[in-house]
């Protein structure tokens, strides 16, 4: 949808244009100038009147009454010029796509935020301005029997007066492109309610973005995981009344000359908790337990448009967790594929269990990194807050590092917990190999020591629970599923 052109924005016949302004510039310079210049003084004005200070997330509109083409421009806010990061980019691009989208805009032009003055590598200030415009206009409406009267957005295009610029600043875009598109399709998984985001609604996604990138895929049924011995994937699966989907998808399956990298996600496409249910508060939002799930097909997605060289493998063990006569219950004891036993406590702690079959069946692709997301633990959200950064455990410090960078530069966070031996004694079990649970303290490491039995490869645990699902909206992130780590594991894939 997003174009880029050389030119001057002030000579844009597109019905509205944005430009900028750091905070604290009395008199602006570049495209911004120029517009106020066309405008005879406009912008300046509003600056010292304080109407307009420049601030992140300030959208101010101006009427040109035909001293430009376009029928509007906004002045949007980038705050202050010190502190200044590709993350303010993302808010302002976010801020005034979406006061545009009000004011029913149906043709737009941009600069690109922070590409100038703003010192950003002008690459990374283009894909920062796209994604952010492109991640606000996000919407997921397939339910409602009545859209919203609302004008659709027609074009938005990038204008760039340098044209030594534009080859990079089209780099940028094409990458925000196949990231939004990532972001916005895991979102999409996460926002349909559970009865319509099954593990075959699942397996579905996968099968599409498998015929648009010519991927390998498996989707493995009850009977398939039967002949592998996946006993606590299938454990889950049990009481479960929607068909249980084991998906495989493989980019670049066949080059085994590129490092493969492994990642599995969460696919709980409900979590009741089973025969240890879950009391009615809140049970609905457990429709977003395959959010890990959900940001794998979306990375995986990213990764078929971007073409990444890489060989890289999305694994999404999907089932329902329910109570059911034939659900497994507490005190069972369970066989995973790689022949450990495992003691059920809790059957709501089902994450681990369909993780464990996918953690074995990743070292079958003999990966450099394993990497999975999963809305693991509450106990990671009493941790850290909602919404405010996913657990990450790794037995690789390389890796681990890795990871930071990328949840820097894309500012979906991560912070680093301890993986501890002596976590294991909480789920040392008397009849198993291990237990399922590890009681109420410490549950978030507990969860992660669980896993760490069932890799042996360098591996890293991303725990996503509070964050695959956002009760309000944020600046590029509208209130639903968020499509958490599909940005994150692109750029990871993308710095390997
Ligand atoms: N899906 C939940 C974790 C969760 C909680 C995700 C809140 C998102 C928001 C997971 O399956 C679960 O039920 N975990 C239990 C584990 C316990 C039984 C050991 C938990 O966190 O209480
Ligand atoms: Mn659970
Ligand atoms: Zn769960």
């Amino acid at each position: 949808m997003i174009s880029v052109a050389q030119g001057s924005i002030q000579e844009s016949k597109d019905d509205t244009i944005i430009v900028n302004l750091f905070e604290g510039v009395p008199k602006p310079g570049g495209a911004t100038g120029a517009v106020d210049k066309a405008l005879g003084g406009a912008i300046s004005e509003l600056i010292a009147n304080g109407d307009l200070m420049g601030k992140t997330g300030e959208v101010v509109v101006l009427y040109p009454r035909d001293a430009i083409p376009a029928k509007r421009v906004l002045v949007a806010g980038l705050g202050k010029s010190d502190n200044f990061d590709v993350e303010d980019v993302r808010k302002a691009a976010a801020a005034a796509i979406g006061r545009a989208r009000q004011l029913n805009a149906t043709r737009i032009s941009t600069i690109v935020h922070g590409g100038g003055i703003g010192d950003l590598p002008v690459a990374i200030a283009a894909q920062a301005t796209a994604e952010g415009s492109l991640l606000a206009l996000y919407r997921y409406s397939a339910d409602k029997k009545e859209k919203e009267d609302e004008h659709e957005l027609q074009s938005l295009t990038i204008i760039e007066y340098d044209k030594n610029k534009i080859a990079e600043i089209d780099a940028g875009v094409r990458i925000a492109q196949a990231v939004a598109s990532g972001v916005n399709l895991a979102r999409d998984l996460v926002n349909m309610p559970p009865n319509v985001a099954t593990p075959s609604k699942m397996a579905q996604t996968a099968e599409e973005i498998a015929r648009e990138f010519g991927f390998g895929l498996t989707i493995g049924d009850r009977a398939w995981a039967s002949e592998r011995n996946m006993g606590a994937y299938l454990a889950v699966a049990k009481g479960a009344g929607e068909p249980p989907k084991f998906i495989v998808l493989e980019h670049n399956g066949t080059r085994t000359d590129l490092d493969t990298i492994v990642l599995v996600g969460k696919g709980i496409t409900f979590d009741t908790g089973g025969i240890s249910l879950k009391s009615r508060e809140h049970m609905g939002l457990m429709k977003s337990d395959m959010g890990g799930a959900a940001a794998v097909l979306g990375t995986m997605k990213a990764a078929g448009i971007l073409d990444l060289p890489l060989r890289i493998i999305g694994i999404a063990p999907c089932t329902e967790n329910m109570p059911d006569a034939n659900a497994y219950r507490p005190a069972d004891v369970i066989k995973a594929s790689n022949g450990k036993t495992i003691e059920i406590i809790s059957t709501d702690a089902e994450g681990r269990m369909v993780l464990a079959d996918g953690l074995v069946y990743a070292a079958g692709y003999d990966p450099k990194a394993v990497v999975d997301v999963a809305t693991l633990t509450g106990a990671c959200v009493v941790a850290l807050g909602e919404g405010m950064a996913a657990g990450l455990f790794s037995t690789d410090d390389n890796l681990k590092d890795k990871l930071m960078k990328a949840s820097q530069a894309t500012n979906e966070r991560l912070w680093p917990l301890p993986l501890w031996d002596d976590y294991r004694k909480a789920i040392k079990s008397d009849v198993a190999d291990m237990k399922n649970s590890g009681g109420r303290f410490g549950g978030v490491a507990t969860s992660a020591v669980f896993l760490k039995e069932f890799t042996d490869y360098p591996w890293a645990h991303l725990d996503i629970a509070g964050m695959a699902l956002s009760e309000k909206s944020h600046a590029y992130t509208p209130a639903g599923g968020t499509g958490f780590g599909v940005r994150l594991l692109v750029e990871f894939l993308q710095n390997w």
